[in-house]
């Protein structure tokens, strides 16, 4: 079994992507800049946005932090997502979800300039994502194809099963798996919560992307022998003894699967850690106009 090293892979990318602001720098242009907008004190937000404005950081890239507290009113949101959407000095931006149930998080993300979009989660995006066209892919599934492109794993023909059809995971790594392209070009199977027989789907699959959210859902019984498996589930489970009271773990029980599979990511340490380098990805090309052009 050969283990997919998001951590060594993610260290790689930004090494690289700090070359690349090297060369910005040098050139006399600016350090692409990334801002994330923060509402209210959700745990799990403040340690994304803090991964993210840290990896900025590490990268060499400028970046901005917007705090409102819980109660802010949809109207100032939408007014700050407009003045990043003019600021010339940002390159792209993010919102972080989920907002407070006040606050329409469809109409804060369709407010969002698609130039700036660097999640992926405009329509304009995800519809050109759908035709091939360029675009800025989603965080995860990006992540995803990153490793695939990376470790060399042939996608061409396979079958592959996803597991979960979110917005910004399960659905979007369906559509570019499935399209021509390298990776892509797979015969790809979307289950959900309505899928029947779906044991018999996953243990067909020569490649299972796991993002369902469900802890070690996925055992070995169900994994074809010598399959890819990437999990993309982070999911926190209790655990008294350790200092935190909780342990992270995948969609796949990793222990039971491992011996069985061909590769596989582990959970934390895999796809989980290059969802950030993405989002870095996507603002480089924002900077750099690869997207859209520059004005
Ligand atoms: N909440 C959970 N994941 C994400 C993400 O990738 N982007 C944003 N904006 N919010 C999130």
């Amino acid at each position: 079994m050969q283990l997919l090293d998001g951590k060594q892979l993610a260290k790689t990318i930004r090494a690289e992507l700090a070359e690349e602001v090297r060369k910005m720098t040098e050139a006399g242009k600016r350090a692409p800049h990334l801002a994330a907008v923060l509402v209210g004190d959700d745990p799990a937000s403040q340690v994304y946005v803090r991964n993210k404005v840290r990896s900025c950081e590490k990268v060499g890239f400028q970046s901005s932090l917007i705090r409102k507290s819980a109660d802010v009113s949809e109207e100032e949101l939408l007014q700050i997502v407009q003045q990043l959407n003019e600021d010339d000095a940002v390159d792209g931006f993010i919102v972080q979800l989920p907002l407070p149930g006040h606050i329409d998080e469809e109409k804060v993300t369709l407010a969002i300039d698609s130039k700036k979009d660097v999640d992926g989660f405009h329509p304009a995006n995800f519809g050109r994502m759908a035709q091939g066209l360029p675009c800025y892919l989603p965080a995860t599934p990006s992540g995803v194809l990153e490793m695939m492109r990376r470790y060399d794993i042939d996608t061409e023909g396979k079958e592959v099963v996803v597991l979960g059809r979110s917005n910004i995971v399960g659905t979007p790594m369906s559509i570019l798996l499935s399209r021509k392209a390298k990776p892509g070009n797979a015969t790809v199977t979307l289950c959900h919560s309505r899928t029947k027989n779906l044991q018999e789907h996953i243990r067909r699959a020569d490649i299972l992307v796991a993002a369902i959210g469900i802890p070690e859902f996925v055992t070995a019984d169900m994994v074809r022998d010598g399959a890819v498996v990437i999990d993309v589930g982070i999911n926190r489970v209790d655990a008294p003894e350790r200092e935190k009271g909780y342990r992270l773990c995948g969609d796949v029980d990793f222990e039971g699967v491992k011996d069985k599979v061909a590769m596989i990511t582990p959970v934390p340490g895999g796809v989980g850690q290059l969802t950030v380098v993405s989002l870095l990805m996507n603002t480089l090309k924002a900077a750099r106009g690869e997207v859209y052009g520059k004005e």
